[in-house]
């Protein structure tokens, strides 16, 4: 694809970033990050470049290499004047993070631990973590200096899990398959902040919602939506969707499939392919591109989408840039404080502060055009007021 394609895509990003992009004005002004270098391992995305020319626009020099490299859009890599990017579209992603390491990057931002997982007793100022399962992995290390838990953000959970996958996952579903969601049954397994947002939008989209869980509060959060709750074997007879989201293993096994009707949908938005249990489900033939038909033994057959892997990523677009927008204003935002705590915080994982939170949302609002009221002092002296 030529570069101007690329120089193209990512002004199209910039276009649905307005968060990043009132960050990058001010950090133009003040260049917060002047003489710092930023190594990035993150999804080489136009997005992606809109966070490079956010971070380069404070000052910082940007050297970034590829969380996956199947995600890698070559073009932006060609086009992104305010990184070097190191690797190309299915290249070895371990090069790649070789090349960064070596740059020796005062601050890390990583999607899955792979800088971390090398530079964890290194003297950098800090870094950054954008995955759940990147964090799994950063807590089992011996950190020499701090790391924000992005992903732990509020904006972050409510924007990534909660709207975005919650989108995306129908969206997955729907090219896949074309179904009309209205007046179908959709059983959704775990209501955890990214199943609560697939749960809410299919019931937007006119579907009966049923929801599984193991956790007695979410269970009763989801009931007091009003959504239906039951024992997963109890909705596996009722369901012709199935969506897990869960972290889990083996959700959807032979109990499962043995009492299905004929036709069911089944698909997976968690991050690993273990949801659904593939061996149980047997042997299955690609009837239409992400879908697999797979016989049971009495005849009935199930249908599959994208062989259990997410179904979002697999058959959607993955995020939309304004998603991508409030987590990567979390991760600009980390690096300008860690940049001005330098020092100060003790090594190990932090959350996000509050602050930075509550930043992020005042910009997303401010982009939105809504304004909202704030506190009096004595307001504020109210609230404060009461002691034990
Ligand atoms: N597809 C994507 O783009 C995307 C985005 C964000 C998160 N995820 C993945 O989605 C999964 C869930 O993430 P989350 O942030 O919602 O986590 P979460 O911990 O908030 O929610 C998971 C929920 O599943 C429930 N659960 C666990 N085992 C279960 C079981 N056997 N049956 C029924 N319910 C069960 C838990 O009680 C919990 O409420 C993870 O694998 C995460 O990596 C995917």
């Amino acid at each position: 694809m030529p570069r101007a394609a690329g120089a193209a895509r990512i002004e199209w990003a910039d276009g649905n970033m307005p968060v990043l992009r009132s960050i990058r004005e001010r950090f133009a002004a003040e260049r917060p990050l002047e003489g710092l270098t930023v190594g990035a391992c993150l999804h080489v995305t136009a997005e992606t470049g809109v966070l490079a020319r956010t971070l380069a626009a404070g000052g910082a020099h940007v050297v970034l290499c590829a969380a996956n490299p199947l995600t890698t859009q070559d073009d932006v890599a060609g086009a992104l004047a305010e990184a070097v990017v190191h690797g190309r579209r299915g290249d070895d992603p371990a090069a790649g993070v070789r090349e960064v390491v070596a740059a020796r990057p005062d601050i890390v931002l990583d999607d899955g631990a792979d800088l971390l997982s090398i530079l964890h007793d290194a003297p950098l100022i800090g870094g950054a973590e954008e995955t759940i399962t990147g964090l799994v992995r950063v807590r089992r290390l011996d950190l020499a200096f701090p790391v924000l838990a992005v992903n732990e953000a509020r904006t972050e959970r409510l924007f990534n899990d909660h709207y975005g996958t919650g989108q995306s996952t129908l969206d997955g579903i729907l090219r896949a398959t074309n179904l009309l969601l209205a007046g179908r049954a959709v059983v959704v397994l775990g209501f955890g902040w990214t199943g609560m947002g697939v749960a809410r939008r299919a019931r937007g989209a006119g579907a009966h919602v049923i929801v599984c869980e193991v956790d007695p509060l979410r269970a009763l959060d989801a009931r007091m939506e009003g959504f239906e709750v039951m024992p997963a074997l109890e909705a596996a007879t009722r369901g012709e969707v199935f969506i897990t989201v869960t972290g889990c293993r083996d959700v959807l096994t032979a109990r499962h499939f043995a009492r299905m009707r004929d036709g069911a949908v089944l698909a997976n938005a968690g991050h690993f392919d273990v949801e659904i249990c593939l061996a149980d489900l047997g042997p299955g033939e690609e009837v239409l591109p992400l879908v697999s038909r797979h016989p049971q033994p009495d005849g009935r057959e199930l249908n599959l989408l994208a062989a259990g892997r997410v179904v979002n990523l697999a058959a959607g677009e993955g995020h939309p840039a304004g998603v991508m927008d409030m987590s990567f204003a979390n991760q600009a935002l980390a690096v300008e404080h860690l940049t001005l705590n330098r020092g100060r915080l003790s090594p190990g994982i932090h959350p996000v502060p509050e602050d930075i939170d509550r930043e992020v949302a005042r910009l997303k609002l401010a982009s939105l055009g809504v304004t909202i009221d704030s506190l009096t002092e004595e307001q504020r002296r109210y609230l404060g007021a009461w002691r034990p």
